[in-house]
């Protein structure tokens, strides 16, 4: 396996792969359509869709990545030398740096957010000019530039450091504490008169809102916060150890990551509730309705507001940083083992590249508005060509790569499931891509 370097222990495994897969689809995502999709009726369907066709996609990209210690494109050189897979190798490093850049103008906005809360920007200012703040942030041109630039400068610093100087140590140190910051945040948010009721939004079971969109809903959120069908996990799994077992490393993260989300819930729901505002999903919900709230508590309890909402964005800053850097590291990847680039110079081509996408994605929200691609502004377009398409697409190949393509014998041999092998390989090869179709075709018809 040559001098590739490999994770540490099976605390740095799951703690990077949680690092991946715990972003802005837990805190901004998740607790919103939880809400949306019927309570604790769709956190039931959440978890089989995790368990039969995540956990199978991730158990592919993983089997893949160790068997061979190569990024994307290599695994498919090495695994089907000469045949198409190469594309679905390519694919895997494209897709994920496209991910970056739009994700890398959002991961600027908690920037520019943290500082606004260190400054005591949302403690002490006027509620209604808070509100104002994000639309007119977001379309200036100059300031979103400059915060993407630090904030992939910030990825850039870790991934240049290698995988277990920079990856690694960024995890293993800022993962716990994010769970810790998560837990305080929620432990407040639930002491706030009047959060009952967004307990209840997060938790009733109302089996009426289980439509078949919800359900497939259920299916892409749990896709999409695994960090699947890009080639992040198979690129992390490729530097972990032959003694490591990849099943529980799995089971660690997609656990992790779904408590980080039901936490991350009660941390922002209720707060939402208490406030007596309908809650939104996406930027709206942590950039708009979170520092109102924040400007309300801070006319009585300017100390309370200024450290909960500096907490609350450095929260989102590390969970957006980790994730960000596996992206990266895809890319590092393929440049370093298929192109003989040093380490250093991947990661200055890639921030080039990325700088450049990510910066026509954020004028897309000022003076590029006017700019569309099938009617979609360009951040919108890359959202949405990489989490409803490209992600799908990825997850179904992989695991019919895994099922169908590799040899029955080292799938085996890198899962060491035991008994539980066959169920998974079943779940490997029939029941995830057909439910990733599914998806596909739920989400074209409704
Ligand atoms: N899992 C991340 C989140 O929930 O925010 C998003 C993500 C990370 C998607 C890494 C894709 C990826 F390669």
């Amino acid at each position: 396996m040559d001098n590739r370097e490999t994770f540490g222990s099976r605390f740095a495994v799951i703690m990077a792969m949680a690092g991946s897969a715990i972003g802005l689809g837990n805190i901004w995502r998740f607790p919103y359509i939880v809400g949306q999709g019927g309570g604790s009726a769709f956190i039931i369907v959440y978890l089989i869709s995790t368990l039969v066709i995540s956990l199978p996609i991730f158990l592919s990209e993983a089997v893949i990545g160790r068997k061979t210690h190569k990024g994307t494109f290599g695994a498919m050189q090495q695994l089907a030398p000469g045949t198409p897979w190469r594309w679905l190798g390519l694919l895997t490093v494209v897709s994920p740096l496209i991910i970056l850049s739009y994700y890398s103008v959002v991961g600027g906005w908690s920037v520019e957010f943290l500082f606004k809360a260190l400054t005591l920007g949302f403690s002490t200012g006027n509620e209604a000019e808070i509100t104002g703040f994000f639309g007119s942030f977001i379309s200036s041109p100059w300031g979103p530039l400059a915060c993407h630039t630090v904030f992939l400068g910030i990825c850039a610093l870790i991934v240049v450091a290698g995988v277990k100087k920079g990856i690694e140590t960024f995890s293993t140190w800022t993962m716990p504490v994010l769970f810790v910051l998560i837990v305080f945040i929620m432990i407040y948010a639930l002491t706030l008169p009047g959060s009952g009721a967004g307990v209840d939004y997060l938790l009733k079971p109302d089996f009426s809102k289980l439509t078949a969109s919800a359900v497939a809903s259920a299916m892409g959120q749990s896709f999409f916060s695994l960090s699947l069908g890009v080639g992040t996990i198979l690129t992390y799994a490729s530097y972990v150890h032959k003694d490591e077992n990849l099943l529980g490393s799995g089971i660690g993260t997609a656990g992790f990551d779904l408590l980080f989300a039901l936490i991350a819930g009660f941390a922002v729901m209720p707060a939402v509730f208490a406030a007596g505002i309908e809650p939104a999903a996406g930027p709206g919900l942590v950039f708009e309705t979170l520092p109102y709230i924040f400007a309300k508590m801070g006319a009585s309890t300017p100390w309370l507001s200024a450290l909960v909402s500096i907490l609350f964005f450095l929260t989102i800053l590390v969970a957006a940083v980790s994730s960000a850097i596996s992206m990266l590291e895809v890319g590092v990847a393929y440049l370093v083992e298929e192109k003989h680039f040093t380490r250093g110079k991947a990661v200055a081509v890639l921030f080039v590249g990325c700088w450049l996408l990510g910066a026509l994605c954020s004028l897309s929200f000022g003076p590029l508005a006017g700019v569309k691609i099938f009617g979609e502004t360009l951040f919108s377009f890359c959202d949405k060509l990489t989490s409803n398409f490209l992600m799908a697409f990825g997850g179904l190949l992989f695991t019919i790569f895994a099922g169908w393509r590799m040899d029955r014998a080292d799938v085996r041999d890198e899962l060491r499931a035991g008994k539980a092998f066959r169920v998974l390989y079943f779940l490997i090869r029939f029941v995830a891509p057909a439910a990733i179709v599914l998806i596909f075709l739920t989400n074209l018809f409704l």
